[in-house]
């Protein structure tokens, strides 16, 4: 029997210090007026040298995970999206594994840039509606603060830190997940760009090796073209979701798009003939994180009570590769009346996921040194 999968849980974690416009004004040769007029952000969120994707992202879970009061040990997949992990492995998602506890969860990173979150919602709700799992999370979480090139006022004033989740759960009501529609187009890879091999990077390494090698690890983009890239694909992607789930535009209460500039979501209304206030934008408040931004602005949404039960609600995403997804879901959760995060318990929790952590690894431990003696012996 297919199963249909709920989101049940939504969190969101943003890095305490913030850098205005101002602040960026200090660095290269903008204003905040030029920034405001041209993208509608105003501030945004940088992580701090102990954070990173995995910290965040757990941080972003763990809320997710109260707000559905899931235990950890209930999830069966845990998926981040993301383009700015420390590292290629561990993925982010093992070591949030580790950090929730989770210990029946298989875990990997998702590489779509800003469309990661939606590729990461379709891949899980088929995985719940085949039966595959029943209780996934998916996070996004980006540092852009640390793949930007501070001298270039192109890039430099449109990105954030931050990071946001959903847990999607498998249930016999319908509802839901509805559809999914995710594309690619490769022949547009070179609009935006963040190489993560550079050149140099291994000293030793002959040069030979490293042909495809790039000069930096930092975002290029030609911002005009991904401009109208971007409205484009918004109105179709919708379209073709909403189609897709037997629904018209009339049926749709909210749209969450990927926050990446207030012009490009006005001119994408205008070409869907909707109201703007259709699409709910908080880019002013923490700019493009890339793939945390539409789960970040989910969380601020059912904060700010703009979902109500059976609201139809379309999340789109848009960016490099080129990549771009969206996914319509009818509404079933409802805000819970206290916040359960950040309890005794809940800390508690998370204290002995670390401790059993720690035992696991103390285990290893014993086991080598009991090896390396009986082959000795
Ligand atoms: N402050 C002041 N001036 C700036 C500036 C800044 N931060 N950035 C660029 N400019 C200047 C340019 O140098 C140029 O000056 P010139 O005319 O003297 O050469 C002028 O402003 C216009 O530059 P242009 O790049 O054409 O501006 P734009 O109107 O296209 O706006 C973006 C630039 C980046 C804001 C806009 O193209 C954009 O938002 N694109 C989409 C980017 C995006 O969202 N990427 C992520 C998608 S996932």
């Amino acid at each position: 029997m297919l199963r249909y999968a709920h989101i049940v849980g939504w969190g969101k974690y943003l890095p305490e210090k913030v850098l205005t416009n101002d602040d960026i004004a200090l660095l290269v040769n903008t204003t905040d007026e030029w920034i405001r007029s041209r993208t509608g952000i105003r501030r945004r969120h940088v992580a701090d040298e102990n954070e990173s994707v995995a910290t965040m992202g757990f941080e972003a879970a763990r809320r997710a995970l109260a707000t559905a009061d899931i235990h950890p040990q209930e999830v069966d997949m845990i998926i981040v999206a993301t383009s700015t992990a420390v590292h290629a492995f561990p993925s982010a998602a093992s070591l949030v594994q580790n950090y929730l506890g989770a210990q029946s969860a298989s875990a990997f990173d998702l590489g779509a840039a800003c469309s990661g979150f939606v590729y990461g919602m379709g891949m899980a709700s088929q995985a719940i509606a085949t039966g595959f799992v029943n209780t996934a999370v998916i996070i996004g979480s980006e540092t852009m603060s640390r793949v930007l090139d501070w001298n270039d006022r192109g890039t430099c004033i449109l990105f954030g830190d931050g990071a946001g989740a959903v847990v999607l759960r498998g249930s016999s009501v319908p509802g839901g997940v509805m559809a999914t529609s995710l594309g690619s187009d490769g022949s547009g890879a070179d609009m935006l760009k963040l190489p993560t091999v550079y050149r140099n990077a291994v000293p030793t390494m002959p040069s030979s090796f490293y042909k495809n090698g790039a000069d930096v690890n930092t975002i290029s983009m030609n911002g005009r073209q991904v401009f109208r890239f971007a409205i484009k694909i918004i109105a179709e992607s919708v379209l073709e979701t909403v189609e897709s789930a037997g629904l018209t535009m009339d049926d749709v209460a909210l749209i969450i798009p990927h926050q990446a500039n207030t012009r490009i979501i006005e001119m994408a209304a205008k070409r869907l003939e909707i109201p703007v206030d259709t699409f709910y934008l908080n880019v002013d408040k923490v700019a493009n994180t890339s793939a945390a931004s539409i789960p970040i602005a989910l969380a601020d949404a059912v904060e700010n009570g703009r979902l109500h039960p059976d609201d139809n609600v379309v999340f789109v995403g848009f960016g490099g590769g080129l990549s771009w997804g969206s996914s319509i879901v009818k509404w079933a959760a409802s805000r819970p009346m206290e916040d359960r995060s950040d309890t005794r318990w809940e800390r508690a929790r998370y204290a002995a996921a670390r401790a059993r952590s720690r035992v696991r690894q103390l285990s290893r431990q014993m086991d080598a040194i009991r090896a390396a003696e009986e082959y000795e012996e």
